[in-house]
Parts: C-alpha cells; structure tokens; sequence
C-alpha cells in the first residue's frame, strides 16, 4: 500500500493506493486561510499537522487492514509557502503561504538582479519563497535572526513524519534558489536574499525515498518503523503524475483555488518575460511549463460567501448550455495576478454592470472571466514555446459542465474529463511513494487516466467568445492605469 498525502491550501487529502494503483480509499480534513492584513495570507503549521493527523486517523479506522501495509508516503503541496523553523524545528511564525503578495517591493527588488531570471529561470514572483524572507528580514529581524531553517509547506509535513529537512525538485523550483537547469541550490541566489545553504533542506528528487518514518509516528499508527518517506511534489507537478502528464504536448487544467494551465516540455524552456513558470518535474531530468492566475475557483467561492449561496447553487442558476457570453465582464485578480502581469496590487473588476444583471449573470461573468485568464495563461505559454494539443481538466471547478462547456469555447481546445476516480494531486503524491519504494520504470506507473467525456468547442459561439475575449483584454491596461 502507498500512501498520498495532499496538503492543499484549503484542506488535507490523504488517499490510500494498492501495488495496481487501485485507490483504496480517501480522507480529507479541512483547513482555513487567515487574511490578516490585505495582500496577506497566512496558515499556521500546527493546523497543517492537526489535519493530516485527522485525514490519516479516519483512513485508519475505514480501512485498519490497508492502511497497516503502507509501504510508503509521499507528498503534495500548496508551492512557494515559507516555513520558517527555528534551532530546534519549531515554527517561529504563521507560515507565508503562494498568494500572499505583501512582498511585492522585495520581488522586485529581487527580480531586477539578472542573476535571478539567469538561474531560476523565472520572474521573481511576490509569491514565491525568496522575497518573503527578504520582507521578514525588514520587518521581523528578531524572527529572521532565529530562523535556522526554511521549508515549503509539504516539506514541514515530511519533516514532522521524518525528523528530516528534505526537499526535491519541482517545490524548490518555485523558491527563486534553485538553479533550475542543475537541480541545485544556488548560493549565489541565497547570498542576494540574505540566505545561507544551511538553512535549505536537503534536496531529492520527488520519486526518490528521502527517508524513513518516525518510531513514534509508526507507533502510533501501527505501522512498520521501515515505511519510507519519499521526496513528493509542488501540487501543480504532483497533479502532473497523477495524470501522466510528463511528455511534451500533454498538459492539463487545473480549476483550484489557482488555476493552472501546465505543458510538460522536453527539456529545461524559461521564457521569464512572459511571466510563464518554467520548473523542475518531479522526476529525474523532466521539466515543465505553466502558467498561474490566483483566484480560479477562489473567485467563484468569493461570490458565493457574498451571496450566500453555494458554488454548487450559483452553478445550477446557470443556463443549461454556455452559448453566449455575459453581457458583464469580471477580471478575477481578487489578490492580484500572476501570469501574465505579474501584478500583485491590480484588484479585480466587473465591467458593464446594468440592471438586469442579476445573480447568474453575475456567476456567469465570473466564470468566464477565470476563462479569459486561462486564455491570457494559454497565449503566454505558446509564446515559450509550448504545445498544447488537448487539455485533462481536473480540480473542483472542472465539476462545472458549463465551466468547462466556457473553458472549452473560449480556448478553441477539447478539454478532457478524466472518468470517474480521483487523478489529482494526491493520487500523483500516492504514485510517488509507489516509486519510492519499487524498483520500476516511473514512465510504465504514470499512464494517463480513462477519459470518460471529452467537450469540444461549440464552433457555432467561439468567434462571440473570442469577441468577449478581446474586450476582456482592454480592461486591464485601462484599470492599471486608474
Ligand atoms: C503555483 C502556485 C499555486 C499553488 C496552489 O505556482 O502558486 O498553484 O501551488 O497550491
């Protein structure tokens, strides 16, 4: 039995799998974002240990055979959060979590050292973990004088189960330390934010065996002291694995809280300018490409928070088929953007309100303005130099018929529904364990899914949607400047 442990920013998934892949069973606990301040966004470690105790606990007691045969666990995470530790492994503060954009002057800062686009590869984004401990430094040096170690969030969670500082490859990519191209800490890079090589963990790569489990923790569950710990992966390259996404050409979408459009390419492709990540995989010698917008379905459950209403219920208000776009426009930088602005105080807008625009056609807008961005995301990936044929839709979002029917349109690209089953992250994470612990070939375990549907663009609506597109792409340049 492998075990896959997901650590989301809005819950812990734990999902059990067997040596054929057969999903066994699944636990989820949930956990909350505090917002303490506008820009922040923060989550406290002890919460994170608290949730995969209650989603390992409630796979225990549904499944006490399985889950005693765990071989392995590996992991999944929320990127970019910075986990400051201090001598002795204790959290100094509330960990800075991928869309906390406070350090958007230290990005910058950051960003404007050629040796950080050379060698990451990437924009030196406010989200990522870097500019974060040059803001701690400015604005808690007592804290930042303490910190012995930084760690991304799943890495806490492989060390509360090791007792060891591990990270591997496609989480650290997004740190603006690591020498993406030889999967290495960059000093040089750790110098110019004030960092030293011994405060990173010790890198893997994400199917590697990186440790064993705690006696304790084996104890407590009844597990063999030999169950091993693999090295795991940022959510976005573990949602790759779970869907054999590792070849150039396959990509997948992903309506999370962020959305992400993510290519596999054959070699290491940074394109910075377009404001496109490009990391590590998280197996050997792969990397990928993607494109990040921060509020997906964050934007949807905003709405639904505002009127009461369930994402669910604002769904089923919605016309039965997305054949015409809203006559209401919305941008969805509720906490600023990503790709491809690379904007942390731009806000979110609706553009052309009237009085009929009532609560659907509100739902409606904003759905269709997640799609523009993803449209935007699109765009800047092909212009480094990714091909994206069809798109695996997978994520909370992807339940959407008549998101996905949007999607589907305002792409032009048949957008593929995996069949029934979970592919996600913590299968990926769960696949993972499985190469930690066996001695295969990592491209005969990663297959991609069954596809149950496959939606394709409705010819008769995609040059309206392409209308409403290009006015969607006004708004922005206008907003900026007010
Ligand atoms: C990726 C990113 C998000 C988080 C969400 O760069 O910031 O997708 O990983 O968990």
């Amino acid at each position: 039995m492998f075990l896959g442990l997901d650590l989301g920013t809005s819950g812990v998934k734990a999902l059990l799998i067997n040596r054929q892949q057969g999903i066994i069973d699944s636990k989820n606990s949930a956990i909350t974002v505090s917002r303490p301040h506008p820009g922040w966004s923060e989550q406290d470690p002890a919460d994170w240990i608290s949730a995969c105790e209650s989603a390992m606990d409630q796979l225990k007691a549904a499944q006490p055979e399985a889950f005693s045969q765990i071989k392995a666990i590996s992991f999944s995470g929320q990127m970019h959060g910075a986990t400051l530790l201090d001598e002795n492994g204790q959290p100094l503060r509330p960990a800075i979590l991928w869309n906390d954009t406070r350090s958007y002057q230290e990005a910058a800062e950051l960003d404007a050292m050629p040796a950080f686009r050379e060698l990451s590869g990437n924009i030196v984004f406010p989200g990522f973990t870097a500019p974060k401990l040059v803001w701690v430094a400015r604005h808690e040096p007592e804290v930042f004088a303490k910190t012995a170690k930084v760690v991304l969030p799943k890495d806490y969670i492989a060390f509360w189960l090791s007792g060891e500082y591990i990270s591997e490859m496609s989480d650290a990519a997004g740190t603006s330390w690591l020498n993406v191209a030889d999967r290495c800490w960059s000093e040089e890079l750790l110098a110019l934010s004030g960092m030293r090589l011994d405060q990173m963990p010790r890198l893997v790569e994400g199917s590697d065996a990186a440790g064993t489990i705690r006696a304790e923790l084996a104890n407590r569950w009844g597990l063999s002291k030999d169950v091993i710990i693999g090295g795991g992966a940022g959510d976005n390259a573990a949602s790759a694995i779970g869907m054999g996404v590792v070849s150039e050409g396959q990509a997948f979408l992903s309506l999370g809280t962020s959305g992400v459009i993510f290519a596999a390419t054959d070699g290491f492709k940074p394109l910075p300018a377009s404001a496109v990540h490009a990391f590590c995989h998280a197996i050997p010698n792969t990397w990928h490409q993607m494109g990040v917008i921060l509020s997906a379905t964050d934007a949807l459950n905003w709405y639904a928070n505002l009127t009461g209403c369930s994402a669910a219920e604002l769904d089923a208000e919605l016309p039965t088929a997305a054949n015409e776009p809203a006559s209401v426009r919305f941008l969805p930088y509720l906490s600023g953007e990503r790709t491809p602005h690379n904007d942390a105080q731009i806000r979110g807008v609706f553009v052309g309100l009237e009085h009929e625009s009532d609560r659907a056609t509100l739902t409606q807008a904003i759905m269709e303005g997640v799609a523009f961005a993803i449209r935007d995301n699109l765009e800047a990936l092909n212009q480094a130099g990714a091909q994206v044929d069809e798109i695996i839709a997978v994520g909370g979002g992807s339940r959407s018929n008549f998101w996905i029917q949007t999607l589907s349109n305002v792409l032009n690209k048949s957008i593929l529904i995996p069949a029934d089953g979970d592919f996600g992250a913590a299968f990926g994470a769960a696949r993972l364990a499985l190469l930690a612990a066996e001695d295969v070939d990592p491209i005969s375990v990663l297959t991609t899914p069954h596809i149950e549907r496959r939606i394709e663009p409705n010819q008769a609506t995609v040059s309206l949607y392409e209308q409403a597109y290009q006015h969607y792409r006004k708004i922005y340049p206008a907003l900026k400047d007010l």
